[in-house]
């Protein structure tokens, strides 16, 4: 195969000698592949849009009505191919679309992270009542954090997505959190990168005593913010309806 002329003044000699012995079967594998791969993770990045003008409404519609915004900030991410292939491996998952696809349910993740604990149970009972949003798994860390102190509420959500050929149904995960267990979990995640997962026993326990300490944290302010509203007993946990 010939690399396009236009690219090939930015490839080094050991590249082009290496594309030129492609056969052309090949590379129409490869390109099939690709395009493959990109209409298998289209609708996980239209399913983070869902989400994200799901939460932008409640947002503004706070900031309007209620003249408070219990929304900090929120970001998302499209798992890249690289750690879905990571993950297809961890899990011994068959390496097909459909395997792929009912096995690994983070490929869309939305963060949502909020000022109070009460917030995130909050958000997580107004996103979860919308009657579009299916409700697939729950985890919640803040009521049952791990025992390294990761506190948390997952949530798996399902979202249609309408395409041109019909809708289809998308897995986002949801994370929830307050802004103090978000620069914990922050923190802890570098940590972790940076010793590979062979984290020092002394750093572990203190990443450990600093999660209780942003958890007293949370605690304090969530008080301080009930004395200002003038607010009774706030609810800490999920709803029962759940
Ligand atoms: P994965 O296969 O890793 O996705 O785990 P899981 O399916 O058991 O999901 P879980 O709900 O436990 O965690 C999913 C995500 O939560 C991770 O990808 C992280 O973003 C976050 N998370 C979970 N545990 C920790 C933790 O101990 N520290 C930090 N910083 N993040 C965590
Ligand atoms: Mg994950």
């Amino acid at each position: 195969m010939q690399p396009d002329p236009a690219v090939a003044p930015l490839l080094s000699t050991r590249a082009i000698e290496a594309l030129q012995s492609i056969d052309p079967e090949t590379l129409g594998e490869v390109q099939a592949f690709r395009e493959d791969f990109a209409r298998f993770i289209m609708p996980y990045k239209f399913g983070i849009d869902e989400i994200s003008t799901k939460v932008s409404i409640l947002r503004e519609e706070f900031a309007e009505l209620q003249d408070y915004n219990p929304i900090e900030h929120i970001s998302s991410r499209l798992k890249s191919a690289e750690s879905i292939e990571q993950k297809v491996i961890r899990k011994n998952c068959e390496p097909t679309f459909e395997a792929i696809r009912d096995a690994i349910t983070d490929i869309a993740g939305v963060r949502i992270v909020c000022s109070f604990v009460s917030d995130v149970y909050r958000v997580f009972d107004l996103l979860t009542r919308q009657e579009d949003v299916r409700v697939l798994r729950v985890k919640d860390y803040i009521a049952h954090p791990k025992p390294n102190g990761y506190k948390s509420l997952h949530v798996i959500l399902e979202v249609p997505v309408f395409l041109s050929d019909g809708p289809v149904r998308v897995p986002v995960e949801v994370q929830l959190r307050t802004v103090a267990m978000d620069f914990w979990a922050s923190l802890e995640h570098k940590i972790y990168y940076k010793y590979d997962g062979e984290v020092p026993e002394r750093l572990l326990r203190d990443l450990t005593a600093a999660a209780s300490t942003a958890n007293q944290l949370d605690l304090t302010m969530e008080d301080l913010h009930r004395q200002v509203r003038g607010e009774g007993g706030t609810v800490y946990s999920l709803p029962a309806s759940v």
